[in-house]
């Protein structure tokens, strides 16, 4: 049993790397490097190649005895993916159907695969009447307050049922995927998870692996480059949403939490259980002031911050139900404190300041 981690030298892919290898599975990394750093596969094994390079990946699924597919090799930048949809569309949905061929080809039956909340788009923009349309209610009650002009009294969480409707071209290019392996796993008989993830953030407690994107474009490693005076300032996408200060909530989930429930995940279908898809977030959503007053907490000095305008495309609130990854396959998110998460990120923000390429 042996499972290939596509684009594992990432943020979340290395993080999942190393815990599968601590918990003594036997794993082999595949990317391309184009975002991903070697550095961050910290000896694993790993081999440099493109999920798109059927015939490539077909040797290595057969030399190393491949039998599982973590596959997290995508484009994921959703203002990028609106200015120039043709990569978008290429790496993730042709670069992963060619990944499903090889599969199916190869006889590989297991995949687990990284989608994200972005196929849910903006929650409640699809409604008629002015009521939220793909919500359910769950234990958030200052998110409910946001919601009361709009008919709804309880708190407003959503999960794996409601309604998808991507607004960016990186959600829809993952829902395409989603919908290409219930009609894989139908004739093909692959079997399949597909794991939502909302906002993923920190890193491994052991300060040597975190996120480093080239550019860098979300907030929480934003704001800590900005404590670290790599930048003069953070800029507050917008005030007026109706939230409780204006700024935009969203439900951030440490990605050592996101690593378990991949190596849950793998086990789930090992044992024979039916393809699923699951949320993965912690339920409780932090606005943009708030992680902007938590890290001034967690580095101990002021953050400087200033309102610019709204980015487009951004929901004012992103919160999920993962009662089903909860019940069903046993997660147990070890980092829902928000305090707890931006440690971690700081952490490694300060080992390595300018992230794997200068210490
Ligand atoms: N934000 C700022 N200033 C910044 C950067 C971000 O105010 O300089 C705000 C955004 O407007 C948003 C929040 O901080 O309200 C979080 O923004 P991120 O860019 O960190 O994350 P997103 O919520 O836009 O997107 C992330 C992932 C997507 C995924 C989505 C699902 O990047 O891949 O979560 O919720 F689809």
């Amino acid at each position: 049993m042996r499972i290939l981690i596509t684009g594992g030298a990432g943020y979340i892919g290395s993080h999942t790397a190393k815990m599968l290898k601590e918990q003594g599975h036997d794993l082999l990394v595949y990317d391309n490097l184009s975002t991903g750093h070697a550095e961050a596969v910290q000896g694993l094994p790993l081999v440099q190649g493109d999920i798109a390079d059927g015939e490539r990946l077909a040797k290595v699924i057969k030399d190393y005895e491949i039998t599982d597919v973590i596959h997290f090799a995508a484009s994921s930048i959703v203002g990028e993916s609106m200015q120039n949809p043709r990569k978008y569309y290429l790496n993730n949905v042709v670069g992963t159907i060619s990944l499903l061929n090889t599969l199916v080809a190869c006889k590989v039956e297991r995949i687990v695969f990284s989608s994200t909340a972005a196929v849910y788009g903006e929650p409640g923009n699809n409604s008629e009447n002015g009521l939220i349309e793909g919500f359910v209610t769950a234990g958030v009650t200052e998110i409910a307050k946001q919601f009361a002009t709009a008919g709804q009294t309880e708190p407003l969480v959503l999960n794996e049922d409601c309604p998808l409707k991507p607004t960016s071209v990186y959600g829809q290019t993952k829902l395409i995927i989603e919908n290409a392996l219930k009609d894989y796993s139908r004739a093909y008989g692959l079997k399949y998870i597909s794991l939502r993830y909302f906002n993923a953030c920190g890193a491994d407690d052991s300060g040597e692996i975190g996120e480093d994107h080239q550019p860098e474009t979300h907030l929480i490693p934003l704001v800590l480059q900005t404590a670290l005076g790599q930048r003069d300032k953070i800029v507050i996408f917008g005030d007026d949403y109706p939230t409780r200060d204006g700024t935009c909530i969203r439900d951030y989930i440490h990605v050592n939490d996101l690593a378990q429930a991949h190596l849950l995940a793998v086990g789930y279908l090992r044992e024979g259980n039916a393809s699923e898809i699951f949320n993965l977030g912690n339920g409780e959503g932090f606005s943009v002031k708030e992680i902007i007053r938590t890290a001034e907490e967690v580095v101990g000095r002021v953050i400087p911050a200033e309102v610019g305008a709204r980015r487009s495309g951004d929901p004012a609130v992103l919160v999920a139900s993962s009662e089903k990854a909860k019940k069903l396959l046993g997660w147990k998110p070890q980092y829902s404190e928000l305090e707890k998460m931006i440690v971690t990120a700081w952490k490694w923000h300060q080992n390595h300041p300018n992230g794997y390429s200068q210490k």
